[in-house]
């Protein structure tokens, strides 16, 4: 792999033994990817910030890169803590859990990474470009940038994401490259769907039929007249998570979309699996829900302020979790709704999610809209799952 002389001298140990480590992980995934060079990044997001997924060996690496000198050269941000970093006790998070959080948000303060703890950067100023290499982890927040903003991502895990913010470099294989970023799957999507559970069902139809092709194949997803922001973010979350996708594109609304053509394999999805997709995540026709969660990836300001408007003059009657980014929050807070939503007694989690958040077991039955949200909360924190639309879930809350 070709290094350029900077980089030579960061391998080397001239920039510090956390740089000499970020760009050993770095050259060592281009070795295996076969990449040919490093290439400049000026965006990073970082996962595995939660200590519940981290634990003590995780805090101790990341201690130690901020101990040996680590800091980020490009703009980093964060994924999800495991709580919400202000609000924590009102979530019933354990102490001791709080301050081993603490502990792991302050040794990527100390590396000079913005401690926005989020899987949608790209709602709160960390938004790259079309054509723009970028290097991020969280798997939605992928598919997001990739798909809908054109910016170049691969699918990054907690260490080489932290290595590219450390170096500001990534190898240049996978999706970085033109000729692997091209459509070899046409899609064709029943007219007319709406709402962020219906694209999350969508994703998830895409998902397991993409299972059965032998390498992961790039949709081209034909049929979609309009999608808004959120309905797209639900989409990638709940394509990445059932499919592993890392960018689709969609006709009349993608950016690269219109440099291709319709790819010959096809893939067809029919309202029926549509159906039966929303049938596999209602799994409690008995048992009540006790858990009500939204933001799955975290909320927009838009829908906090429809939550704000369907919860108005109401009182939720189960525990009900609004999760988003802080800098969302604090949009809320300006707007009036967060006054509003938390009179109700529903409580924002901002910072944290249903998922990433140590409530496992904590809850039997969770509502909401989020195709990925089920998925991982059946499986880490063994929920039962109940899932409707975005209006229906806020109306669970206060039935
Ligand atoms: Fe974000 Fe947590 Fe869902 S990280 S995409 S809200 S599982």
């Amino acid at each position: 792999m070709q290094l350029t002389p900077e980089e030579q001298e960061m391998l080397e140990g001239k920039h510090g033994r956390a740089t000499k480590k970020a760009m050993q992980i770095l050259a060592t995934l281009g070795t295996i990817y076969g990449a040919e060079r490093m290439l400049p990044v000026t965006s990073v997001q970082i996962a595995g910030v939660s200590y519940d997924n981290l634990g003590e060996a995780g805090l101790q690496f990341l201690t130690e890169m901020a101990e040996g000198g680590g800091r980020a050269r490009v703009l980093a941000t964060l994924n999800p803590a495991g709580m919400d970093m202000e609000n924590w006790l009102t979530l019933g998070i354990p102490a001791d859990f709080a301050e081993n959080q603490e502990r792991v948000i302050d040794a990527f303060a100390r590396m000079g990474v913005v401690t926005t703890c989020t899987c949608t950067p790209y709602l709160t100023g960390n938004v790259p470009h079309y054509g723009e290499h970028i290097a991020w982890a969280e798997s939605s927040a992928v598919c997001y940038a990739n798909s809908i903003l054109g910016a170049r991502s691969n699918r990054e895990g907690g260490p080489s994401a932290l290595a590219a913010a450390l170096t500001g470099r990534t190898p240049a294989y996978g999706l970085h490259l033109d000729e692997n970023r091209r459509p070899n799957l046409s899609v064709y999507t029943p007219a007319g769907l709406r709402g962020t559970h219906e694209f999350g069902a969508l994703g998830m139809v895409i998902g397991w039929k993409m299972e059965g092709y032998e390498s992961k194949p790039i949709p081209y997803i034909q049929g979609v007249e309009w999608a808004s922001l959120e309905e797209l973010k639900s989409l990638c979350a709940s394509l990445a998570t059932y499919g592993g996708a890392a960018l689709f594109h969609m006709v009349g609304i993608t950016p690269e979309a219109a440099q291709f053509s319709p790819p010959e394999e096809v893939m067809n999805i029919t309202q029926a699996e549509l159906e039966r997709a929303v049938h596999s995540l209602n799994q409690s026709a008995a048992e009540e829900v006790d858990f009500v969660s939204l933001g799955c990836p975290h909320l927009s300001i838009q829908e906090i302020a429809r939550i704000a408007r369907l919860l108005e003059g109401k009182q939720v009657t189960k525990e009900f979790w609004i999760t988003t980014a802080r800098p969302v929050k604090q949009m809320a807070d300006r707007a009036g709704y967060t006054q509003t939503i938390e009179a109700s007694g529903a409580k924002f989690a901002a910072d944290t999610c249903c998922v990433v958040a140590p409530i496992r077991g904590r809850f039997k039955v969770m509502a909401t809209d989020s195709a990925k949200a089920c998925y991982y909360a059946a499986g880490k924190n063994k929920f039962k799952t109940v899932f409707k639309s975005f209006d229906e879930v806020v109306l669970e809350a206060i039935s």
